[in-house]
């Protein structure tokens, strides 16, 4: 079984990824730290240097070879991974994966990512809380059309690490 935790940038697919693999006894395979590994760039530096467009390309094929891994492990995505082509779809189809939306609201993400946006090539430019907010409002809205078809919602805000991972 592959656990694939999905959601907006800073909503702690990391964190709990982390956590729940150690619960659990799986691997965590983070996305963007494989894909910074197969292709031997930071995320930074592939935005900046081949474009947006080529990191979703890579993305969807990194996304593909793991999916199809006969294999047991949490896997942590981007915050655009299950948003572009038909990842999504991909995802949603495979038999052996679970899907998990972990669901921040705007305030706790904006709260975190004021302070975490620099390795973040979308946001990293972005200089005040009041245009991260409207940002990062828009960006969500679009996005949470992804995000809900996951299997399962989890409500994060408010809860401890160890509740969100339990639940
Ligand atoms: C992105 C999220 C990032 C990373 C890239 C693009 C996005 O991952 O994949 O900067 O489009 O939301 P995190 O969600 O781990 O920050």
């Amino acid at each position: 079984m592959i656990i694939i935790l999905i959601g907006y940038m800073a909503s702690g697919k990391s964190t709990i990824g982390k956590k729940l693999a150690k619960k659990l006894n799986y691997d965590l395979i983070d996305l963007d730290d494989y894909i910074e590994e197969k292709e031997q760039l930071t995320v930074t530096d592939i935005f900046k240097n081949k474009g947006e467009i080529y990191f979703r390309k890579q993305e969807t094929h990194y996304l593909k070879q793991l999916l199809s891994a006969n294999e047991s492990f949490i896997l942590s995505l981007g915050g655009g991974t299950p948003c572009f082509g038909n990842n999504m779809e991909l995802i949603l189809n495979e038999t052996n994966a679970k899907s998990i939306y972990l669901k921040a609201s705007l305030p706790k993400l904006v709260k975190k990512l004021i302070k975490k946006k620099a390795k973040r090539p979308l946001i990293a430019h972005i200089e005040t809380e009041e245009a991260l907010t409207e940002f990062i409002g828009k960006h969500l809205f679009e996005r949470s059309a992804f995000y809900n078809q996951a299997e399962v919602v989890v409500a994060t805000d408010g809860k401890s690490k160890k509740e969100i991972v339990n639940e």
